[in-house]
């Protein structure tokens, strides 16, 4: 296991596949390095690439808006991606892609020891909890893995495209902050002020 020093100046100068040759910055990952809590998309988009930020798109204003709702935020949770390089045009990451990549986000958890990880939708679903986990019927389900409780939940994108899917997600935050409060976890605001 890296450092954190040594994890993010091998992620900066990454080459391990072609997703480097179209990046315009590498998305590392943002917020505390001791947090309890990880959310991981699936990679980059537009935006991200642009600013080096995971979620600072339309579909990161969304997640911001879903974490605030069981106050979580980026002062209390980790967020990160499976891929750290923008995929052209959006496309999901190739599972090569992912293999080259799944090392550093593997490094970040060994690092943080989070209590708990929400995936953002399919690929992360797959790639993290199960490869032939359905989203559709599965999100909000919980496992538990080397002391980690993991869950997904739709990906904040698939729920600007579809507004339907809202309510379920409602429900399945509602069920990540029951989490918390079972695993008695100290979760602080933005000022320090324990709200868990
Ligand atoms: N979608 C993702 O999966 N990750 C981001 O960082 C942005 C959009």
């Amino acid at each position: 296991m890296l450092s954190w020093e040594e994890l993010e100046k091998n992620c900066m100068e990454c080459r391990n596949c072609q997703l480097c040759q179209t990046r315009t910055n590498v998305v590392f990952g943002v917020g505390p390095r001791d947090a309890d809590i990880m959310f991981i998309g699936e990679g980059p988009g537009e935006q991200e690439d642009l600013q080096g930020e995971p979620f600072v798109g339309a579909a990161g204003k969304l997640l911001d808006d879903m974490m605030s709702i069981i106050d979580l935020g980026r002062h209390n949770s980790y967020i990160a991606n499976i891929v750290k390089c923008r995929p052209p045009h959006n496309r999901d990451p190739e599972p090569e892609e992912q293999d080259a990549c799944i090392g550093y986000l593997r490094n970040q958890v060994a690092l943080i020891k989070p209590k708990i990880i929400v995936c953002l939708g399919r690929v992360a679903a797959k790639r993290i909890i199960d490869p032939e986990f359905r989203i559709t019927k599965q999100h909000g389900t919980w496992d538990q893995r080397g002391g980690i409780w993991m869950t997904a939940i739709y990906h904040p994108s698939a729920l600007l495209r579809d507004a339907s899917k809202r309510p379920e997600t409602f429900d399945d935050l509602i069920f990540i902050r029951k989490k918390i409060r079972e695993l008695k976890l100290r979760i602080l605001d933005a000022d320090g002020n324990r709200v868990y």
